[in-house]
């Protein structure tokens, strides 16, 4: 290195770098040691606040390649035609644990993508699951609160876990799927990737459909069984970001095929099924799979801290042509991750590099902690103005949505369909597959209290008999003790 002069943070040389400052050779130190003071004190700030949840993750950067003309459904410009190369940056993470969790943890990942398109950066902030287990966000701090730690214990409870996720019946699909043998991906690679909300398209002609995103693995799908991720944690904590770095480092890119399922705005008021229920899919036969491109991952951050820690997914940074839906959980969303991110990073965290916009951005946001672009400089700062200074787009206007009904704290019950697509999954695995849910399920649960077991058994039996009878059987309960169990407040769900 031509330079190899250690400095302080200003650019003064640093004289010694072994040894404070003190008063004599075995005297005590001095407040003149200007190093060792901002040395301590910048150490003592380095660590930020972790995200509140999918704290411990992975990212890379890549580029997604247009692959099929979906330009009729939307304006967006990193679809407008074949061939289209957008770059992005890619965070997967484990949602339960901390920032120093192990990877190879039964739970959902997250799949979280930024484009930096030509109109401004699109964030689709998915899952590696199609639902969730919640369908009003109101609940979620609650979630996170029933998954995480005990307030007292600072353990993971599964008293806590159980006794939430089977008093909300809908929540018994996702439940489903994480105790499936795809809750425990062998790595990022191997697992698929979904936007998981209903999001909305918007054509060139201003006309609205609902669409669905999904990333199709190329690797395959890969899963571990507890016992491997247990012998694995017992090695390598690190397993899926150690996978991740050393894959791309040797060139071998991981890829994903990006297919949507698009919905006519106006058959949404008369589906069987609500499009905005986020604990719902759109049946593939109703809705297929339309291919759209690739998305590869081919460059690694150069540092973890400055790209994947404070990397910064929000929901609510769309493009022109892509737009929200009125499903609820997606609303919450809209103003959950600014906010969390103003906390985290700072009012101006999107001019962090990995965070900033490709395109020009001309906001009229001024000053706040932190900012470190020149402001602006000299420019005008409010709008209107008579200079023609960056003026607001009308040609970008959403075509208006019909909205109607009253105000009010609506409940969901007018859908109680809690069981048909957790059953459906369910017939569709195999023998080994359901085994594997038995067995999963009864690992996860067996810390729970009987009667928490015993409610999860009669909402999965409500799902397919069979699959209350697998998982009764791997706790030692017959059908007979969860019948005539009672004492509990079963809520809505009526005796099998
Ligand atoms: C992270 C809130 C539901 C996927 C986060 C963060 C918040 C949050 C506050 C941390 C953001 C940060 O500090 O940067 C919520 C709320 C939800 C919700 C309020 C429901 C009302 C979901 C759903 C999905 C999802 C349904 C997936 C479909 C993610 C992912 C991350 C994340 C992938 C990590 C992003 C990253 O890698 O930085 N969520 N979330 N969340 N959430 Fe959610």
């Amino acid at each position: 290195m031509a330079d190899n002069k250690l400095t302080t943070r200003t650019g003064s040389p640093v004289p010694d770098n072994q040894n404070i400052m003190t008063a004599g050779k075995r005297g005590p130190a001095l407040l003149q040691d200007t190093w060792f003071l901002e040395k301590m004190a910048h150490f003592d700030r380095e660590v930020i606040p972790e995200r509140r949840m999918h704290a411990k993750g992975s990212g890379a950067y890549g580029t997604f390649k247009v692959t099929h003309d979906i330009s009729k459904y939307t304006r967006a410009k990193l679809f407008a035609e074949i061939g289209k190369e957008t770059p992005l940056f890619v965070r997967f993470s484990t949602v339960a644990g901390e920032r120093g969790a192990a990877d190879a943890e039964r739970d959902i990942r997250g799949f979280a993508i930024k484009f930096y398109t030509e109109e401004g950066n699109w964030d689709l902030v998915g899952n590696n699951t199609p639902v969730f287990f919640l369908r009003d966000p109101l609940k979620f701090p609650d979630l996170n609160h029933a998954v995480k730690r005990d307030p007292q214990t600072n353990l993971r409870s599964a008293d806590n876990n159980w006794d939430f996720w089977t008093l909300l019946p809908e929540a018994l699909h996702q439940v489903t799927i994480v105790m499936s043998d795809r809750g425990l991906p062998k790595t990022y690679r191997h697992m698929d990737g979904f936007g998981s909300h209903t999001f909305s398209f918007i054509n060139a002609d201003k006309k609205r459909y609902w669409v669905k995103f999904h990333f199709k693995t190329a690797q395959g799908i890969q899963n571990l069984s507890n016992e491997e991720a247990e012998a694995l944690i017992g090695k390598d904590r690190e397993s899926h970001q150690r996978d991740l770095f050393e894959s791309i480092e040797k060139g071998d890119f991981p890829k994903w095929l990006m297919y949507v399922q698009i919905m006519n705005e106006e058959d949404a008021a008369s589906y069987h099924i609500n499009p905005f229920d986020l604990t719902k899919v759109w049946p593939h036969n109703d809705y297929p799979l339309i291919p759209v491109g690739e998305l590869t991952l081919n460059r690694n951050p150069e540092n973890y801290f400055a790209e994947v820690e404070q990397a910064a997914f929000n929901p609510a940074n769309v493009v022109p042509g892509i737009g929200f839906s009125p499903d609820k959980m997606l609303q919450g969303r809209l103003f959950s991750y600014g906010d969390a991110q103003r906390y985290r990073l700072g009012i101006n965290h999107h001019q962090i590099p990995v965070n900033s916009s490709k395109c020009p951005y001309h906001s009229y946001h001024r000053d706040g902690a932190m900012r470190t672009d020149g402001n602006y400089g000299s420019t005008k700062s409010y709008e209107p103005n008579s200079f023609n200074q960056w003026q607001q787009q009308p040609d970008f206007t959403e075509p208006p949505l019909a909205i109607n009904g009253d105000a009010a704290h609506w409940d969901h019950l007018e859908d109680d369909d809690y069981f048909s697509q957790p059953g459906n999954l369910f017939r569709l695995m195999s023998p080994s597959q359901k085994e594997a849910l038995f067995l999963n399920t009864a690992a996860a649960i067996g810390g729970a209290q009987q009667f928490i077991q015993i409610r999860h058994i009669r909402n999965c039996y409500k799902a397919d008999p069979d699959y209350g009878l697998g998982v009764a059987g791997k706790l030692g309960l017959s059908m007979q003790v969860v019948n005539d169990f009672e004492g509990y407040d079963m809520r809505k769900i009526t005796t099998i």
